[in-house]
């Protein structure tokens, strides 16, 4: 068993850690005020190819594996979470899926396009439908040798700025997950609205829509997968997802770590540094050994991943175990800031309101405990692909 890292995989950490560090965290603060990526940081983002890590070579992508992919996003979001989402949606759930499931023309049509110039986001949710998928309504009725969508989803990451969208839609109300399918819709689709920006507690600059479809007529060549497969399509593409949300969640966890520990050493009471409390010392301690955890079983789902071999349960447990560490880490942080840590002085404060989600999106930890149990209660074989 080896614990470290490629040559490759450090290098992509060091220079991701640069990058976030000159680029992003200097305004993350400012882009969580003004709810908002500014155009110039996607730019830059886009020409240093963190929008075509996973894509492969051959269809112009960086082609990285799973493992530098979660340390990437690790090192993203230890800047801002915000950022570190709007790679991972567009990279795990909007691109993958059609490496995963594409043909051959889908992929040559659509892969290069996302590495270099447009936007991925994934439309699962819907008003009715968040932790039971499967009970979604957006209908996609075959007409000719087109489907009509009719429906809305929402809580859509990258909805404002996405210039493609992976939507599951129901094409069979007879069966419930096998009546599903999966479609590639571009933004300027007659009949796709992007709907009510969606107001939230943290994460304030990663942008969060709804999508509205009114007798919008997909292409059948622009149908992902065939028809009744659209529920496989999403569930994989959400193994891949969660391993991403978890080295979000680690990120937080660490910003949050590192911020504690610089404020522990720097601030003074009853005549001391407070870092050198036991009780400061003890939640220092228990985050960093909380991190190192998470950050085992993160990078243990990416190995699986990348190896071929099975890894949803994994993922679960990787994104369980993460994100309620990151809430922690981010509670403890604000409490060794003190009433500082709730003022907006401190970005312990953002970190906060960050963590939460990642124990909620891309499956909630209840879902996430659903897929570990079910792994053990009732195996199933199930491949995984790269
Ligand atoms: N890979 C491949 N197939 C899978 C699979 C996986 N990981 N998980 C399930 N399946 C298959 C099953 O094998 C089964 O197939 P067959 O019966 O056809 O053989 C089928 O899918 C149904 O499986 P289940 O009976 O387990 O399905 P279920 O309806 O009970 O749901 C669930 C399972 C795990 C609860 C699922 O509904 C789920 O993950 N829910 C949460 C959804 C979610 O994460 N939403 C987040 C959306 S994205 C987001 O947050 C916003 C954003 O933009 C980031």
């Amino acid at each position: 068993m080896n614990f470290q890292l490629t040559e490759e995989q450090e290098m992509l950490r060091a220079m991701t850690r640069e990058f976030a560090e000159g680029e992003i965290a200097p305004i993350a603060a400012k882009m969580d005020e003004a709810c908002a990526i500014p155009d110039q940081l996607r730019k830059k983002l886009r020409d240093q190819n963190f929008f075509s890590l996973l894509i492969p070579e051959e269809y112009g992508g960086a082609g990285i594996d799973n493992v530098a992919y979660a340390v990437v996003l690790e090192e993203l979001s230890r800047a801002s979470a915000a950022v570190a989402i709007t790679v991972s949606v567009h990279n795990s759930v909007g691109a993958a899926p059609i490496q995963l499931f594409g043909t051959e023309a889908q992929k040559k049509k659509w892969l290069p396009l996302l590495a270099r110039e447009y936007l991925g986001a994934f439309a699962l949710t819907e008003p009715g439908s968040g932790s039971d998928a499967a009970a979604l309504i957006t209908r996609a009725d075959r007409d000719g040798d087109a489907y009509v969508l009719n429906g809305s989803k929402t809580m859509i990451t990258n909805g404002a700025f996405a210039d493609l969208f992976l939507v599951m839609a129901r094409t069979s109300v007879e069966q419930k997950h096998r009546g599903i399918t999966a479609f590639l819709i571009e933004r300027n689709t007659p009949g796709l609205r992007i709907g009510n920006a969606i107001h939230k507690m943290g994460l304030l600059a990663s942008d969060t829509t709804e999508l509205i479809f009114e007798d919008c007529r997909v292409a059948v060549e622009n149908r992902l997968g065939d028809e009744g497969h659209g529920f496989k399509v999403a569930m994989q593409a959400l193994d891949g997802g969660r391993i991403g949300v978890a080295a979000q969640a680690l990120g937080i966890a660490q910003a949050s770590m590192d911020a504690a520990a610089r404020y522990a050493k720097e601030r003074s009471q009853f005549g001391k540094p407070i870092a050198e409390f036991q009780a400061i010392q003890w939640m220092i301690a228990d985050m960093a050994t909380e991190i190192d955890a998470a950050r085992l079983l993160t990078l243990r789902a990416a190995w699986l991943k990348d190896s071929g071999l099975p890894c949803g349960p994994q993922a679960s447990m990787a994104k369980l175990l993460a994100s309620r560490m990151a809430r922690v880490a981010a509670d403890y942080a604000v409490q060794i800031h003190g009433g500082y840590g709730y003022t907006k002085e401190f970005a312990v404060e953002r970190y906060y309101r960050d963590a939460k989600v990642t124990e909620l999106y891309e499956g909630t930890s209840e879902i996430q405990r659903i897929v570990i149990a079910g792994s053990i209660l009732h195996p199933k074989d199930r491949k995984t692909s790269k």
